[in-house]
């Protein structure tokens, strides 16, 4: 949440900051603003999206100078206005911040400003550091020493960057537990939240760790400890160009990233099995020995994510024959799971960056369970937090709906899942390399699925006012109807709720009424002949049912007035096709009631608040 980029370098520092905003802005996109730095500071800001702001720099022009920091808001504290927006400035001007996150102790530390006479002009917290980093420059010393000083005086999990007229140069960054890295540049850095928005400028990216502040200079970067102890961290080189963060010739990034679903699977699978025929996992970093000892796996995840934790559980326990217990992250660590040195945690998160998962994998790790990540991100704060690591391949996500990246955190995590299977003797080799097979054939059969594309359209301009859905599937099908329901939710505002079919006749069947659309993930595989009972009963009640088949199957046509038709695949793997059409059909039914598919209301990319 809340998109941060600063500048400083050679050339122009504005253009460069609104570019990388612009790469951000799936981060959050309530308000945005930016800071120049040209002797003095001159902040812009607007309430809304970041055009807003480039209009009125069109309008009124674009300050100069070769230091600057800009932000895309997604609200915490206060409401999104232009008098909340970032950059927020001290009582003397001279000092400008921008913030991810929440300060906790906000409330006390307003009370003690106001107290002392600070003018406060927004309802935000991040204009409290501004003002704690004034005090503490009254009392002498250099700016990255008043921010040392200000940080021991915050609770929460955040991020900052603060620049000040009086050090012209310098930036400097604060990271904990919000993402922040550094872009290294030829005699220029950058600062941000994320790593799309230094691409373009370079590829080369030192992540900032817990518990770190940052001096960034045109000639690079001094990290240090919140003690001042200077301590250098590695930088990676990340392989994302920036054509992948561009949307390529189509309309949305959503529809881009749909489409490029069978190239993300083919890249997760690359590379995974060694000359000798095994499954090899170079990050994995978790001896066999430790997996052969787990006798329990525990999936975390938020979302879409969680939805791909479902399915993998099916999978995990079928080839494993390992127990395994999902949890919404958030509610993971309060619940006192039973974790230990043999219960393996797979914390799955695309960002690599979302505060609930990074807290839930966090807790696990305390309790000594080994922790695997599955994430997209290299140099995410789970990446480099967990034992071992899965990446997913999938190239830069920008659409707030997760579609590319749902998919190939399956595809990680049967990979993972055939690999204990593997180490642990639960499967013979001969049933690995047929599970390969046929995940090698899954990029075509998602190709497929793609190309119902108008099929799909025609469906959602039907019940494109409708404003109650349905999704239901049993086992596998299960998960994919909950994500099925929440690409609705979320891009299209109308209600949709995941059921698992079976469950409908002890409670929500009574929401069923004439033409209420039902989507019944119905492709073959052992639990198909309850499932056409379970529409049958839908039917019954007057339900419109868009069913998912497969290919050929005629029998389901007796039952659904609408059926898309997938290519037949291995039940356990069938979400990753099966969610192609029900990924379109939100995407459609969000573009006619004319939503904003990218940048949905309320919601952000990475979740970075608890
Ligand atoms: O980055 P993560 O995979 O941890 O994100 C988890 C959820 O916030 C995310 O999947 C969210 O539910 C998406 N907007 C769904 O499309």
């Amino acid at each position: 949440m809340c998109g941060i980029v600063g500048y400083v370098g050679p050339d122009e520092a504005l253009p460069i900051v609104l570019e990388g905003l612009r790469r951000l802005e799936y981060r959050g996109y309530d308000s945005a603003g930016v800071a120049v730095l040209d002797g003095d500071l001159t902040v812009v800001k607007r309430a809304g999206k970041l055009s807003e702001l480039v209009t009125a720099l069109d309008e009124d022009g674009h300050p100069g100078g070769t230091v600057a920091m800009g932000h895309t808001r997604w609200a915490t504290h206060g409401a999104p206005t232009h008098r909340n927006a970032h950059p927020h400035l001290d009582c003397s001007g001279t000092v400008a911040v921008i913030h991810n996150g929440i300060i906790e102790n906000f409330q006390q530390l307003r009370a003690r400003l106001e107290k002392e006479g600070h003018t406060l002009a927004s309802e935000t917290d991040t204009e409290l550091v501004a003002h704690l980093i004034e005090e503490r420059l009254r009392d002498g010393g250099s700016l990255v020493e008043a921010v040392r000083a200000t940080v021991r005086e915050l609770e929460g999990a955040y991020s900052l960057v603060v620049m000040s007229s009086e050090e012209p140069g310098l930036l400097i960054g604060v990271k904990v537990a919000s993402p922040l890295v550094v872009g290294v540049g030829a005699g220029e850095s950058i600062l941000a939240s994320d790593i799309p928005a230094v691409l373009g400028r370079t590829t080369t990216v030192i992540p900032v760790d817990e518990g770190r502040i940052v001096e960034v200079r045109a000639g690079g970067a001094t990290f240090s400890d919140f003690d001042g102890a200077v301590v250098h961290p590695d930088s990676i080189e990340v392989d994302w160009d920036t054509a992948r963060a561009e949307k390529g010739g189509f309309d949305t990034f959503m529809l881009k990233e749909i489409h490029e679903q069978p190239s993300a699977i083919r890249d997760t699978l690359v590379g995974r099995v060694d000359e000798l025929r095994r499954l090899a996992l170079d990050d994995l970093r978790i001896s066999d020995d430790v997996l052969r000892e787990v006798n329990k796996v525990f999936v975390v995840a938020c979302g879409t994510a969680y939805h791909s934790g479902l399915v993998a559980k099916y999978a995990i326990e079928h080839w494993t024959r390992l127990p395994v217990e999902i949890d919404i992250a958030s509610e993971f660590r309060y619940r006192d799971p039973v974790l230990g040195p043999d219960t393996l945690t797979l914390a799955v998160s695309q960002s690599g960056e979302t505060i609930d998962t990074l807290e839930a994998a966090r807790h696990a790790r305390r309790q000594s369970s080994p922790l695997l990540a599955v994430t997209n991100t290299v140099g995410s704060s789970l990446a480099r937090e967990a034992d071992g690591v899965i990446y997913m391949h999938a190239g830069p996500e920008i659409g707030v709906a997760a579609t590319k990246t749902f998919a190939t955190q399956m595809v990680s995590q049967y990979i993972l899942a055939m690999y204990l299977a593997q180490v642990r003797g639960s499967m013979f080799p001969e049933e690995i390399a047929e599970v390969l097979t046929r995940m090698a054939e899954l990029p075509a059969q998602v190709e497929r699925a793609i190309a119902l594309d108008a099929q799909v359209q025609e469906l959602a301009r039907r019940f494109q006012d409708s404003r109650d859905w349905l999704f239901i599937g049993r086992h596998t099908g299960y998960p994919a109807a909950l994500e099925g329901a929440l690409k609705l939710k979320e891009i299209s505002y109308v209600h949709a709720e995941g059921y698992p079919a079976g469950e409908l006749k002890h409670g929500p069947i009574a929401l069923v009424e004439d033409g209420v659309p039902v989507v019944a993930v119905a492709t073959t595989c052992h639990v198909y002949p309850k499932m056409l009972s379970n529409i049958q009963e839908v039917r019954a009640r007057g339900a419109e049912v868009i069913a998912v088949a497969t290919e050929g199957d005629e029998q389901i046509r007796g039952v659904a007035q609408h059926v898309l038709e997938v290519p037949e695949t291995p039940e356990l793997l069938s979400p990753v096709v099966v969610t192609v059409p029900l990924q379109l059909l939100a995407y459609h039914v969000a573009r006619l009631r004319g939503s904003d598919v990218d940048q949905p209301r309320n919601l952000a990319k990475s979740v970075t608040v608890e």
